[in-house]
């Protein structure tokens, strides 16, 4: 390998500039050229790519967003559109890639590679934490971090007017924020796409709520929730249990923004090194994870599979303290 180009794709992050950093002098600390493709696939089939040097990700670590911008490319979903990046890829020089982004990029560059057997290492990073192979992805931490002092603050108008507040976060398929944000905001009850909660359940548990002489409550909603968004849900419980004064907020891209936590950071650090020594020895078609504090990688056909779940030892814990 002599040139390697680095990118971030999907949905942004707060650490993947952290990562990039570490990508790109993990490179030239080994010899190797390195680039940065802008805007993700989109970018990579358009030929968006500019030589990077040590000095280009300068103070960057700290910043959210990403510096090489993101994107969800329809293009490299069809053939054409991968066989133009390949070619892209040729006419740059690049002998490998490593791409920053979630379950929608790896699946992408599982393709890719079956098709052009390209040497490509993924970095997990989405707030969403729906990944198999790595205990966090990179992004989760600090999401949780903005969840939870926005849900603070909630609480606090909440109680003071005896309110019930259904606060969204984001998360269409999975409900990793949800339930990590609702076990340490002290949720009633959280909503999630992997569990079923009815109606008429969540009620019961609002009823019980009120005997035991609770006056206001937050129920966090995955946005994919089974039972509906937090809007919908509102609007059913208001029928059914009129009287609790009932408010809706959804948090919404404020998740996504910020400068990193020192957890992301870190964790960011740690994989974007991993990331290229791996890619030097050989490594391909895989992600690069943390699980149990160490790095692994895992294919990234597994990485993207259903085999996820989410832990049943929080959702019980979240049901033991919120009577
Ligand atoms: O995958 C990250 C994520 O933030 C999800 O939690 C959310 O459902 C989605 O992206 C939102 O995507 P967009 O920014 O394109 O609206």
């Amino acid at each position: 390998i002599r040139k390697i180009a680095v990118f971030t794709s999907g949905g942004d992050a707060p650490g993947m500039n952290a990562a990039v950093r570490a990508v790109v002098r993990t490179a030239i600390f080994n010899d190797l050229q390195v680039a940065g493709i802008y805007r993700g696939f989109e970018g990579l089939i358009e030929g968006d790519i500019e030589p990077l040097s040590a000095r280009s990700v300068n103070h960057i670590l700290q910043r959210g967003g990403t510096i090489l911008k993101s994107a969800r490319s329809k293009d490299f979903k069809t053939k054409a559109g991968r066989a133009k990046a390949f070619e892209k890829l040729k006419s740059n020089g690049i002998d490998a890639l490593v791409g920053i982004g979630g379950d929608g990029t790896f699946a992408g560059a599982h393709v890719f590679n079956k098709e052009f057997d390209f040497p490509f290492i993924g970095i997990p990073g989405t707030i969403d934490n729906d990944l198999v192979g790595t205990d966090f992805t990179i992004g989760f931490d600090t999401a949780l971090n903005t969840v939870i002092d926005a849900v603070d603050k909630i609480r606090d108008t909440a109680a003071s007017h005896n309110r019930l507040f259904f606060v969204e976060v984001m998360g269409r398929d999975a409900g990793f924020i949800a339930a990590h944000a609702g076990v340490a905001s002290g949720a009633l009850a959280v909503l999630i796409p992997e569990r079923n909660m009815s109606i008429a359940d969540l009620v019961e548990r609002l009823s019980e709520a009120r005997r035991h002489n609770k006056t206001s409550s937050i129920v966090i909603v995955a946005e994919g929730g089974k039972s509906g968004n937090a809007t919908e849900i509102a609007t059913k419980v208001n029928e059914l249990a009129p009287y609790y004064e009932t408010k809706v907020t959804i948090l919404g891209h404020i998740q996504r923004g910020g400068s990193p936590s020192c957890f992301d950071r870190n964790l960011a650090s740690r994989l974007g090194v991993a990331s290229v020594e791996k890619l030097i020895q050989g490594e391909r078609d895989c992600m690069v994870g943390m699980i149990n504090q160490k790095v692994v990688s895992t294919p990234f056909a597994e990485a993207i599979s259903d085999k996820l779940t989410i832990d049943p030892e929080l959702l019980r814990i979240a049901d033991i303290l919120s009577i």
